[in-house]
């Protein structure tokens, strides 16, 4: 899955390019089937929402499910990201984020290099997700709102917000929002299930909390080029990866030939 130069463009200018029904509806039952199953586990990788009981995101699936660990290596989620960063990348970090149905809490406003920056030591923003929708991502339940061209900011500063929801974060203080903003205004990507996005690491994001009776269950692979791999270890293997070999795909077709899915 190669992107046009179109594509590229828009990558480059805006920060962000949308990828409509990329994974088919077979694949996609397959993977969500297989998600809600992680959800209901009791594992550290885990993280709930503040009510203790919710799943809010689940790490690094593709080490403990086989659905999961094919995703990290499907070429159509793999090669766009390799021609954008140019060259071999690693995991760095993969997490399904659930933002459950009614109870789905918000994402404050944040870049993620911003965060692999300062608790991983990574070296360059030579890092970016691209995201896979297992739901729909619709204007009700929990869509996430891009500020384009924030990428070409660099690092903004940050506070670590531990109060607002259950997982800490660098987020960016209201009055930077508001200038961003009035530069590049907002744009919040939807589609059905099955659609993937990339966006780059420097870019400003955030989501709403999900307050509708929809799930929208999204799945993140943030991949690094190996020679941009981080330096400081002082978070959990499981958040923030530490084995830089090159990922290599598998085929196409590995999500549809598989059976089973089972969790080792
Ligand atoms: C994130 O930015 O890391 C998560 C946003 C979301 O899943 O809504
Ligand atoms: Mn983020």
């Amino acid at each position: 899955m190669h992107l046009t130069d179109t594509q590229t463009a828009q990558f480059d200018t805006e920060g962000w390019v949308f990828l409509p029904e990329l994974f088919d509806p077979a694949e996609i039952a397959l993977l969500n089937r297989e998600a809600h199953r992680i959800f209901a586990m009791d594992r550290e990788e885990v993280f709930r929402e503040k009510d203790g009981t919710t799943a809010r995101t689940a790490f690094a699936a593709q080490n403990y499910n086989e659905a999961f660990r094919r995703l990290g290596r499907h070429p159509r989620l793999l090669d766009p990201v390799q021609q954008l960063l140019d060259g071999d990348v690693y995991m760095h970090q993969f997490k399904i984020n659930a933002k459950a149905a009614f109870n789905g809490d918000v994402w404050q406003w944040h870049q993620d290099y911003g965060t692999w920056s300062r608790d991983d030591a990574m070296p360059e923003p030579r890092a970016m997700n691209i995201a896979l929708f297992l739901e729909d991502v619709t204007e009700f339940n929990g869509a996430l709102m891009f500020i384009p061209r924030s990428h070409r900011a660099g690092v903004l500063q940050a506070g670590h917000d531990v109060q607002t929801t259950s997982y800490p974060l660098w987020t960016i203080d209201a009055e930077s929002i508001t200038r961003l903003v009035d530069e590049g205004g907002m744009v919040s990507p939807k589609g059905k299930a099955g659609s993937a996005m990339l966006f780059h690491s420097n870019l400003v994001h955030a989501s709403p909390a999900n307050i509708s009776p929809w799930d929208r269950t999204i799945v993140y692979l943030s991949l690094c080029h190996v020679d941009n791999h981080i330096r400081q270890f002082k978070r959990p293997e499981w958040m923030a990866h530490r084995d830089f070999t090159p990922l290599q795909a598998l085929g196409d077709d590995c999500l549809a030939t598989m059976e089973g899915a089972a969790a080792k």
